[in-house]
């Protein structure tokens, strides 16, 4: 099949699209090409979310507006089928890869789910066929690895019998389909005919703009625009500790640096989770750094903000001090354990980093998440007996807490905030990052 075929059998919404990889990227981009009027096929490894699926269950537990509803409907209609044989995307035109692309400690990107993915879809890869790497991967991969190893399964040549891209994905768990449908995305083809063909497929879902480009460019591209957040994050809990240091706060200093032109610092917190932020800044610097390229501000970032659950445990053992009570043998209710507010991502949690550290310093830890199965009931409840309340996630129902009802709760009165959810509150002993205590 020649990209001129492909892409009438796109614009008719002939063309069989297949997602490889249905987690929080992959569901919601096959969701929405079969409601453009696809037939699509998802591949997924987990039998059970493969199950769900094709109950027209949404396997995301997070408040994930509209996913549940149109899962369900496109499910209903038959155009979403989800399976774990790789043999059903043979009819497949066009093929994405959603599969998860972590760092090891060492921060080397590990692409075992991205090479099995590869190996199985290869001997199963139709002629013709257009191949889209949407997950994240190092500036080079599709170079390096991609394009060799599909080659080789299939024993097919790129750019003949079958085309290759790059288009990553600029979504958020809370705002999966809304971030899909509005947010522009970089369209990066092995050719910059595949480039004009896959942005004739993303105009059936995108309604912002798309950007033509190579691969390498949308791997820079993706790879920066995260490792741009986390360096910012990053600088946003430098000033925190500074604040801390001389008794600045640091909400009021971000206020007024934000009047100044041109900024706009962001907010300091408890850390940096989930599966994208904490590893694609290494994503960027990897081959950079194996050549010997000088990479140094990626690194200090990651550590101020890695950093920060370690310095949550350090306002909590303060705060305790203050309140006559050692760290170790304290109880304490950890409020949070998703890396972000309304979800249940509990990736790379900087609440996990803390809890580890804490236990290991002896303290018997709490821990309470809406969203998080394992963690959910009444938080009155848990902080019964607890020495003192760790606030790590801004979940909405925390807003809604009955600060009195929790302080009768807990043994005494001692909060630590590592994210702002209430404004200093009177009557507690009070930590908050960036809040030097000396202050009014
Ligand atoms: N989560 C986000 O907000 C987000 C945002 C932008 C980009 N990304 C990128 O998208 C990619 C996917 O992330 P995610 O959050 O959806 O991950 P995820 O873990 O939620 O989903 C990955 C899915 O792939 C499946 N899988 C693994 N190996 C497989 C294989 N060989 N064959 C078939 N299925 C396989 C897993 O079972 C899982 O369901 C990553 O590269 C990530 O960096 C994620």
């Amino acid at each position: 099949m020649s990209l001129a075929t492909l892409q009438q059998k796109i614009t008719a919404k002939t063309a069989g699209i297949g997602i490889i990889g249905l987690g929080y990227v992959g569901l919601p981009v096959a969701c929405l090409f079969a409601e453009a009027g696809f037939p699509v096929t998802g591949v997924d490894v987990k039998a059970e979310r493969v199950a769900l699926i094709n109950a027209g269950k949404s396997p995301i537990e997070g408040r994930e507006p509209g996913l549940a509803e149109l899962l369900a409907a496109v499910v209903a209609e038959g155009r979403l089928r989800a399976t774990m044989q790789y043999a059903d995307l043979q009819t497949c035109d066009v093929i994405t890869i959603n599969v998860e692309t972590p760092v090891d400690e060492q921060h080397i990107p590990r692409y075992a789910a991205l090479q099995s993915a590869l190996r199985a879809l290869g001997p199963v890869l139709k002629s013709g066929a257009l191949v889209i790497v949407e997950s994240t991967i190092a500036p080079g991969t599709m170079a390096r690895l991609v394009k060799p190893l599909l080659e080789e399964t299939s024993g097919k040549r790129a750019n003949a019998d079958f085309y290759l891209g790059h288009c990553p994905e600029r979504v958020m768990p809370g705002k999966l389909l809304a971030n899909l449908r509005g947010v522009s995305r970089v369209c990066g083809g092995e050719t910059p005919e595949t480039a004009e063909v896959m942005m004739a497929l993303y105009r059936h879902i995108v309604q912002a703009e798309l950007d033509p480009a190579d691969c390498v460019t949308a791997e820079l591209v993706k790879t920066a625009e995260n490792a741009y957040r986390d360096v910012n994050i990053a600088f946003a809990n430098e000033v925190a500790l500074i604040c801390e240091a001389v008794g600045g706060d640091v909400w009021k200093v971000r206020e007024l640096v934000n009047k100044s032109p041109g900024r706009n610092m962001l907010l300091p917190g408890a850390g940096v989770g989930g599966h994208c932020i904490p590893k694609d800044p290494w994503l960027l610097a990897y081959q950079a750094q194996a050549n010997g390229a000088p990479v140094r501000l990626i690194p200090a970032a990651r550590a101020v903000n890695d950093g920060m659950p370690f310095h949550i445990a350090a306002l909590l053992e303060d705060a305790l001090r203050e309140a006559g009570k050692p760290l170790a043998g304290a109880r304490v209710l950890v409020l949070g354990y998703a890396y972000l507010e309304d979800s249940d991502d509990t990736r790379n949690s900087p609440s996990a980093a803390l809890v580890a550290h804490l236990r290991a310093r002896g303290v018997e830890v709490v821990i309470h998440d809406p969203y998080v199965a394992e963690y959910q009931g009444d938080v009155y409840a848990l902080a019964e007996g607890c020495d003192a309340v760790v606030v790590m996630v801004a979940h909405s129902a925390y807003r809604a807490l009955d600060l009195e009802a929790l302080k009768n709760a807990l043994c005494g009165p001692i909060m630590v905030a590592g994210r702002r959810v209430f404004s200093r509150p009177a009557g507690w002993i009070y930590r908050g990052v960036g809040e030097g205590t000396n202050q009014a």
